[in-house]
């Protein structure tokens, strides 16, 4: 099904779409991608192509824009569309909170309106767990109540996501997937392509990766009154290939279909703070030193999905465990410890 089919990335020069690029390729779809490269490098692009094995048609656009969507529609036949882009720092959100609404809520609406205009029917888009908001009891499962998100960007993958049902309920012809995320990480296992954030990263594992490089100084943990078995946060980690193989997969279950799908993409598996350090202390050879801190605003004791609707559906399960995780995130970062541009 997915032979020859073209495919428009949103966002696919950043860490989860040039991982789903590669694996799209590798499928046998061919991939377009638009990005304004606000928050990732066209270096990555050249990375793609040598590991899907393809060439991919790059438009350097801001999803924003009607006129640079409408140019690109015209130029290129496209089947489908993976809508990665939009901001995602949970800090700056807060602090740029109109900047995040109209930004990741025009992107997808704008998108969303030029699809129809251009007869392009299925979309696939990039929402995470955030939506789940402090007040559901894990397993999450997708048929609990979202919304009660604790920040403005969770806000928006929440309004995204009625926005897109709300579309494919009105239009008809529309095929829609929503991912619901968990805490993606780890890399290719090439180590060519990886997470590459601009600044200080937010997330705990491009931290950590860091701080084992020597880039960062310290290592401090959020936390450590939680009501769980350390103290720490559990999460839901899941390898970015494995979650790139969820797009393949969803894709190939929303072509020929019409309605909305949502589905959760993690293992399963929660783990907290402190077995991530180990993990990772493990996969780099070095015992990883931290210091506890105060908790970070907003931050959930224990979050894990139940995934079991994809693999129903999708017939997809993630299949790299923990030390994995880490051990990709470490060929990543150590080949490249300054990211894509250094
Ligand atoms: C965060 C976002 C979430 C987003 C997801 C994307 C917040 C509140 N939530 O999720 O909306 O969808 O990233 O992956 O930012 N930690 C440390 N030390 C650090 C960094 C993190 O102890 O230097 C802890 C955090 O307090 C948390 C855990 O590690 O307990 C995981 O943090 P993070 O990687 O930022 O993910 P989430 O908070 O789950």
């Amino acid at each position: 099904m997915l032979n020859k089919l073209r495919v428009l990335l949103t966002g696919g020069c950043g860490y989860i779409g040039s991982h789903t690029a590669v694996e799209l390729m590798r499928a046998g779809s061919e991939v377009v991608i638009a990005d304004n490269l606000v928050n990732s490098s066209a270096s990555v692009l050249p990375r793609i192509e040598e590991l899907g094995g393809k060439r991919v048609s790059f438009y350097n656009i801001d999803v924003c824009d009607p006129e640079a969507l409408d140019a690109l529609f015209e130029r290129e036949h496209i089947d489908a569309v993976i809508h990665f882009a939009g901001l995602k720092c949970v800090p700056e959100s807060v602090s740029k909170a109109l900047l995040y609404y109209r930004n990741n809520l025009d992107s997808t609406m704008n998108l969303l309106e030029r699809m129809n205009a251009h007869g392009v029917r299925y979309i696939v888009f990039s929402s995470s767990a955030t939506v789940y908001g402090e007040s559901n009891v894990p397993p999450l499962r997708e048929d609990m109540p979202t919304g009660a998100c604790t920040n403005p960007y969770g806000m928006t993958k929440h309004m995204s996501e009625i926005i897109i049902r709300d579309a494919a309920r009105a239009e008809g012809k529309l095929g829609a997937v929503l991912l619901r995320y968990f805490n993606p990480i780890g890399a290719d296992e090439s180590g060519r392509i990886g997470e590459d954030p601009q600044g200080i990263p937010n997330n705990l594992l491009p931290y950590v990766a860091q701080f084992a490089t020597g880039r960062r100084e310290k290592l401090f943990v959020n936390g450590n009154d939680y009501p769980t078995p350390d103290g720490t946060c559990i999460r839901d980690y899941i390898h970015v290939m494995d979650l790139a193989i969820a797009h393949v997969k969803a894709l190939d279950y929303i072509v020929g279909r019409t309605g909305c799908e949502v589905f959760n993409i993690g293992t399963g598996n929660g783990y907290s703070v402190l077995e991530v350090i180990a993990a990772f202390s493990k996969a780099c050879g070095k015992d990883l030193k931290y210091e506890f801190a105060p908790r970070r605003a907003g931050d959930i004791p224990v979050m894990y999905a139940d995934s079991s609707k994809a693999e129903r559906l999708l017939g997809w399960k993630a299949e790299r465990d923990i030390n994995k995780m880490c051990e990709d995130t470490w060929r990543w970062q150590s080949n490249n410890p300054m990211g894509y541009e250094k």
